[in-house]
This record gives C-alpha cells, sequence and structure tokens, in this order.
C-alpha cells in the first residue's frame, strides 16, 4: 500500500493512525517510493522537544531541484511547468515547460557559482512576482545556497535588517516592479538598504520595467547577459537532509523579525505530500495560488509543493483590482484553473463588489478552492463557496503557518466533509492538542485552548536563524515537550478544529502576520511620542486594522494632530512597510499598565473594538482612572 495520496475517508483515518502509531514506518515509505535520493534515511526521525532539536531523514542525501525538475524531464519535459501571467492583461502570458525552466535554473545556478555564491552562502532575493523569482530560488538551492526571500513590499530599513541577521552575500533585486497602475522602484530601496549592509557584495539586478535606475560600479551587474553567456550544464550540489533549504522571516512579538530556517528534505516531503493531499492534486491540472512568493504560502504551494508534484502553476504578477475587480476570474477562465487558493482579505474585498465581475465568467474548470492566511468568516465563506466554487467545489480552509512549512490542518478535498470557517481535520502525522491555562492536555470536545503539537513532522522549522534560544523560548517552553503554535482553537463535537485567532502580540491585517513590537518600536522614534500600544480591531476587508495609542511628549510643538498622524504613519512606512500603517491613531495621556509595568492589551483591544462592556479583571491596573479617559476619547 502505498501512503502518497488519500483516496477516502476511511483510508485518511487509517493513514492519520499509522502516522501516530509508527511514524518513522509511515514517512519512511513516503519518501522512499515518491522521491530520488542519493542516499536514503534508516532512522527517520530524532528528536528532543526540551531542547527544540528536530532532524528528519537522518543522515539522507538529497537535493530538492532534482527532484522538482531534473526527475521530472523524462516523462513531462515538455509539459508546461509555469504559467506567468503578467501585471497587464493585455501583455501575453508565458508558459515556461519543464524544459526550460530546468535550462533557466541551470543558468542561473551558474552565475551564482561564477559570482562566488557556494553552498550555505546566503543570498537575499528582493523580486516582484516574475519568473525570475522562482528561477532564483530554485537555482539557490540547485547549488545549496541558502535562499531569503523579502517580501517586495518592505521598506528599506525592513529589508536590511532582514539582509544584517543572516549576512546574505548577495542581492537579486529588479530595476522595478508593477503592481497595477503603479511602479515600484525596487531597486531604489535596495540602495537605500545597502548603505547599512556590509555583507553584501554583489548586486544582480534583473531587467523588468526598463525604469531608469542607478548601477554602482563593482557592485551591480545586469543579470541578462550573465545568464545569456552561462552554461546551461549544472550539477547539482548534494545536501544534507538538515542541510538548510532557506531562510524566511516572519514578525514576532518583539521587535527583531525571527528569521525561520527550513530544511532540505523534510520541507520537500512535508510540502509534496500535503500539496498532493489538501488539493486533490492530478496530473493535468493547473494550480494556481494568489500569494506572493515573498511568503511561506507562496514558498510552499506555488513552488516547491506544485513542482514537487510535476504540476503547472500559475505566478500572478498583479493584484486582483487591476484593470477591474474580475481579474482573478477572468485569470481563472483564461487559464482553466483548476484548483484556486487565495485568502480571505482578497475574498473580502471582492465580494464588496458588483457580483456581476465574478458571475460574467462560468469559472466550470474549477474543482477545488482554498483559503489560507486567517481566519475566514462564515459571510466570506459562503461567498467564496457560492459564487466562486459555485457550490459544487470544496472549500479546503488551510491552517499553517511560517513555522510549519505546510499546511497542517484542513479538510481534503473530495474526502473531508466541510463546514464553514472550520480547518476541521489535521494531516496525516500531526498530533494537534489543546492545552488549558494549567497546561493540561484538554480531552474533551466543544472547548477551546492554547493550539499545540505534540509531534515533530517533517516540515517543521529547525531554528531561528542565530538564536535557537529563542526558537525554543518561543515555540517549545509555554508548553513544555509540545510545539506551541501562538494561536487559539475550538474543538467541535466531531473533533473539527475551527482556528480562533492568535493569542500573542501578532496581529494579521489583510493576511499579513504584524508584530505589536516592532509597529511601536517605529511610533516611538517619532520625535515627538512618548509612548504608544498598537492593537487590532475587526476590519470588514482586511479582518483587523491596526489602532494606536500614542502619548505624546510635553512640549507645544505638535498642536497639528493631523500632520503628526501622517507624520507618524509615515515613519511606520519607512521602518517597516506600507502594510503596517494605523488605521487610527488616538492620543492619549497614559496606558493602562500592570503593577510590572505591562500594558494591558486586552483592555485597549475592547476599547479598539467599540466594547465597554467587561474588562475583566482590572485590580492589577496601577492606574485604573486611564481607562475612562481612553474610553471617552475613542475615535
Ligand atoms: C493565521 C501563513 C485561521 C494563524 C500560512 C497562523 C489562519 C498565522 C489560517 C500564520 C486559517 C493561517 N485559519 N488562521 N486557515 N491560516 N492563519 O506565518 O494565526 O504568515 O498562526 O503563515 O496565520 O501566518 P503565516
Amino acid at each position: 500500500m502505498s501512503y502518497y495520496k488519500i483516496e477516502n475517508l476511511e483510508q485518511y483515518f487509517k493513514h492519520y493512525n499509522k502516522s501516530v502509531r509508527e511514524p518513522r514506518k509511515f514517512w519512511s515509505k513516503i519518501a522512499s517510493e515518491n522521491f530520488t535520493w542519493y542516499q536514503e534515511s534508516e532512522k527517520i526521525v530524532e528528536f528532543d522537544m526540551a531542547e527544540a532539536k528536530i532532524k528528519w531523514f537522518v543522515d539522507a542525501k538529497v537535493n530538492i531541484v532534482k527532484n522538482c525538475l531534473d526527475r521530472h524531464l523524462s516523462k513531462r519535459g515538455e509539459k508546461t511547468a509555469i504559467i506567468f501571467e503578467p501585471n497587464n492583461p493585455n501583455d501575453s502570458a508565458e508558459h515556461i515547460t519543464y524544459n526550460d525552466l530546468y535550462s533557466r535554473v541551470s543558468k542561473m545556478a551558474n552565475v551564482l557559482r561564477e559570482q562566488g555564491i557556494k553552498k550555505g552562502d546566503r543570498v537575499c532575493i528582493y523580486l516582484p512576482m516574475i519568473p525570475e523569482i522562482a528561477v532564483s530560488v530554485l537555482a539557490c538551492a540547485r547549488i545549496g545556497a541558502i535562499h531569503s526571500v523579502v517580501f517586495a513590499g518592505f521598506s528599506a530599513s525592513a529589508v536590511a535588517t532582514r539582509i544584517n541577521d543572516s549576512e546574505c552575500k548577495m542581492v537579486i533585486t529588479s530595476d522595478g516592479g508593477f503592481r497595477g497602475e503603479k511602479t515600484i522602484d525596487l531597486k531604489g530601496i535596495i540602495d537605500e538598504a545597502l548603505l547599512n549592509c556590509p555583507s553584501v557584495e554583489n548586486v544582480l539586478v534583473v531587467k523588468r520595467t526598463n525604469s531608469s535606475i542607478k548601477m554602482k560600479e563593482g557592485r551591480d551587474q545586469w543579470l541578462q547577459p550573465l545568464t545569456e553567456a552561462a552554461s546551461d550544464n549544472c550539477i547539482a550540489e548534494i545536501m544534507d537532509s538538515e542541510d538548510p533549504l532557506f531562510i524566511l522571516y516572519t514578525s514576532g512579538s518583539t521587535g527583531k523579525p525571527k528569521g525561520m530556517v527550513h530544511t532540505t528534505a523534510g520541507y520537500m516531503v512535508y510540502t509534496a505530500y500535503s500539496f498532493k493531499n489538501v488539493f486533490n492534486y492530478e496530473e493535468n491540472d493547473v494550480f494556481w495560488c494568489t500569494a506572493d512568493i515573498g511568503w511561506i504560502t507562496g514558498h510552499s504551494y506555488i513552488l516547491y509543493g506544485p513542482l514537487l508534484n510535476g504540476a503547472t502553476t500559475v505566478m500572478f504578477e498583479g493584484v486582483p483590482t487591476y484593470p477591474d475587480f474580475s481579474r482573478f476570474w477572468e485569470i481563472i477562465e483564461k487559464h482553466k484553473v483548476t484548483q484556486f487558493y487565495t485568502a480571505p482579505t482578497a475574498i473580502r474585498s471582492l465580494a464588496k463588489e458588483n457580483l456581476s465581475y465574478v458571475q460574467k465568467y462560468p469559472l466550470k474548470s474549477l474543482k477545488v478552492i482554498g483559503s489560507v492566511g486567517e481566519p475566514i468568516n462564515e459571510e466570506a465563506w459562503h461567498w467564496y463557496n457560492d459564487h466562486v466554487g459555485g457550490k459544487r467545489c470544496p472549500l479546503v480552509d488551510t491552517w499553517w503557518q511560517t513555522e510549519t512549512g505546510g499546511i497542517l490542518i484542513s479538510a481534503l478535498a473530495f474526502i473531508t466533509p466541510t463546514k464553514p470557517t472550520y480547518a476541521s481535520l489535521p494531516l496525516p502525522g500531526i498530533q494537534v492538542v489543546l492545552m488549558d491555562e494549567k497546561r493540561n492536555e484538554i480531552e474533551d470536545n466543544q472547548v477551546t485552548g492554547s493550539l499545540c503539537i505534540k509531534f515533530p513532522w517533517p516540515g517543521i522549522a529547525r531554528t531561528i536563524w542565530g538564536d535557537h534560544q529563542r526558537y525554543k523560548d518561543t515555540y517549545f517552553s509555554a508548553f513544555p515537550g509540545k510545539y506551541f503554535t501562538g494561536d487559539g482553537a475550538l474543538r467541535d463535537e466531531v473533533g473539527y478544529y475551527r482556528i480562533t485567532g492568535r493569542v500573542d502580540d501578532v496581529i494579521i491585517v489583510s493576511g499579513h502576520n504584524l508584530g505589536t513590537a516592532p509597529i511601536e518600536d517605529a511610533i516611538n522614534e517619532h520625535p515627538a511620542v512618548a509612548e504608544s500600544a498598537v492593537v487590532g480591531f475587526p476590519h470588514d476587508v482586511k479582518g483587523n486594522a491596526l489602532y494606536g495609542f500614542v502619548i505624546l511628549k510635553e512640549s507645544g510643538e505638535y498642536r497639528d494632530r493631523a500632520n503628526l498622524t501622517k507624520e507618524i504613519n509615515q515613519h511606520i512606512s519607512d521602518h517597516i512597510g506600507p502594510i503596517a500603517k494605523l488605521d487610527k491613531i488616538q492620543f492619549v495621556s497614559g496606558l493602562p499598565k500592570t503593577r510590572s509595568g505591562k500594558i494591558m492589551r486586552r483592555i485597549l483591544r475592547k476599547i479598539a473594538e467599540g466594547d465597554f462592556s467587561n474588562f475583566g479583571d482590572t485590580s492589577t491596573l496601577l492606574n485604573p482612572e486611564i481607562v475612562d479617559e481612553i474610553k471617552e476619547g475613542r475615535l
């Protein structure tokens, strides 16, 4: 029996039980039968949850790109690997076959080697959603360089922080990027970032917008002439299963972003397996995930998961609202997309518009629709299910994280019955538990608790770059012996999970994780600001929006509050990026603090939501009188 593809619900339970009783046998069989290895693992897994040390496919040797590309060439060489849909609908889409992609990746990999990049070196990729981002990621992986993709919406200072944290030797960027009607000056942002990044030796620049940019002598080179001159024969590096594959930064509850490190073999096996089963992938499907490759969803389900399965994956450069609100639906129709995977924030923003935008298109090619990134509310769920899925496509609500590498809790299309707003059941291999406040495992159903996983799975991140202690503290200390997700969840009477949201100081705005601390740091850098606190409040489209409570310094200089608000938002934009701007700023004279000096955020959250009914226990507050003042001044 093969475990790679689950055929029905009964088999799901069988596989699940097998994966719990004999995880080594279960994963060993999947790994051995579905991938090509230089050397297979005998031990399969070794771990110590107390130390947060996890190894999968111990001692195996493999190259993930050989699995994504080379092994498909004999059967699928002329099959389309990537359909690139450009920002402008009048430009023609590009169909890149497996043969083409193999040759482009090999050339790029040779360029990287010629430029001095070796196994283990870090390469920062700051590119728009164009084929070169896929080619660059895979070229790094082919030669064992560690890619660190930074989302091309981050500011110069945010990019610099990430480059410096992992000491990248090279940056790959472009002269600009198209997003809807805008052109984004990526190279200008990199130039500014690199003023403070001593580790970077080379910058390779892709020509995309033909914008006029500055090229720094001795540092910057145009990429195209180099790849044209390069050979397309590139021997892949033999990687140990636990060699790092990539670093991807995610927000934490302290100021510094966390460089999550994913390693080679476990990530490979888990993304391929989860892709195949959650989306019920079959040969000749056309899969489209609308995420950006700058986020984990793009890494795992635009690139690695689909390519490992020899699939055709769509990459879209633009935005859902350009040239109008029907762009997504037009693309589905044009490329006969079979699986469509997007975020609730996109659904909510399109559901606000006239139904005719979506009804213009029959969308008959669709088989499965998916959601990711934040809880999908009931209304958005039904709109998506009715108008996009035509009530006939299973809607898979997939819960997972940058840290988990791949989807952990989700319905499996055509197998698990779906239930609105529930992510439903864990995938085989994922031993989910809910924990109560006393740190005990909750056995009952119909209860809420902290969502933890009690056994490692192959796709879990192995550490935080340069800071294993922080990895251990963040994920393995709240509930000893278990991985703590930072999310709360409800388990219903049949064991389905519904994610209730973050229980820490991370706020999800339009599907982007934002830590409150870095935003507060940015606000506090404004010379007029003494202190600040940021919380989330519900927003129709973004899911959450940001509400900032700001204490000003005692000087009369900043009487123009409107201007001050603008300046504060500009500070945030400069430090983090426009995604972190505050929707509301309230100037206050103090913040509710406990005697130990901790801001009581739950009170601020309630005020931001406009809910004054129950502030809970406020007896530990040092300054209870401030609550009334803030309440009265609420915007
Ligand atoms: C949230 C994105 C509810 C959750 C893949 C998680 C979700 C965080 C869902 C990780 C979902 C993601 N339902 N909440 N289907 N998917 N989340 O690292 O709070 O960008 O911890 O990974 O998003 O966000 P990240």
